[in-house]
């Protein structure tokens, strides 16, 4: 299921981001607090568990998660969102999938994966700046599901039509999460209006 988080505050930043004019660091810092303001939103439905504690008046009942979270940033982009997520839910593990789009053919490749344990029992979150044709978060997903995990959400931050199609197609299972659905993908595969290559926005590669 996709929900677009088009909080003001969320639109502002990416907006910021998108202008051509913004330089890394700007371009960094924008999408950490819009990684933070997602993850919020992202971890309304967590489950938790009663726990019994004491406070200083009284005991009580109260509430703590009772899954554990893996944050999964596809490399390189998918970096940017770690941190601003990751204050968030300070307990959260992370793994790491290493992909890399080819030009010509738009084709996934593989290059690195590491995983913590568990990831059957855990609510896992992958995460990448950009959707476009989709092959990136397919193989991603495929990558997790083929090592246990069952409980799956991807937070983007700018998707395409074309994108969110090819997820729904093979991952139905899987609640998708963007700060905007733009317009289409360009004849190269980018989105647009989009904001460009993320990666090398991100890391000043370009
Ligand atoms: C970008 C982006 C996604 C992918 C999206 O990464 O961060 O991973 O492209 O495209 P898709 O939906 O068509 O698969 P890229 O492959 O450019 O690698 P990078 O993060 O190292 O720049
Ligand atoms: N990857 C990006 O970084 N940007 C796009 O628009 C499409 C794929």
């Amino acid at each position: 299921m996709l929900t677009v988080l088009d909080h003001p505050l969320i639109t502002h930043k990416l907006t910021q981001m998108r202008d051509k004019n913004c330089g890394t660091k700007d371009f960094r810092e924008h999408l950490d607090e819009i990684a933070e303001l997602m993850a919020y939103e992202v971890c309304r439905d967590l489950p938790v568990k009663p726990v019994e504690i004491e406070t200083p008046m009284a005991k009580m009942t109260g509430y703590e998660l009772s899954k554990e979270v893996i944050i999964v940033p596809i490399l390189r982009a998918g970096i940017g969102l770690l941190d601003g997520i990751r204050r968030l839910v300070p307990t959260a593990k992370v793994g790491f999938i290493g992909l890399y789009r080819d030009e010509e053919t738009l084709e996934p490749h593989e290059y690195f994966a590491k995983f913590p344990k568990n990831l059957e029992d855990a609510i896992v979150m992958v995460v990448d700046p950009m959707l476009a044709t989709g092959g990136s978060a397919v193989d991603a997903i495929n990558m997790i599901k083929k090592r246990g995990a069952k409980n799956i959400k991807m937070v983007c931050l700018v998707g395409a039509p074309e994108g969110v199609k090819a997820l729904e197609e093979a991952h139905p299972d899987v609640d998708l999460y963007l700060a905007a659905l733009d317009e289409k993908l360009n004849e190269t595969g980018y989105i647009v209006p989009g904001l460009g290559d993320a990666g090398d926005r991100i890391f000043g590669t370009k």
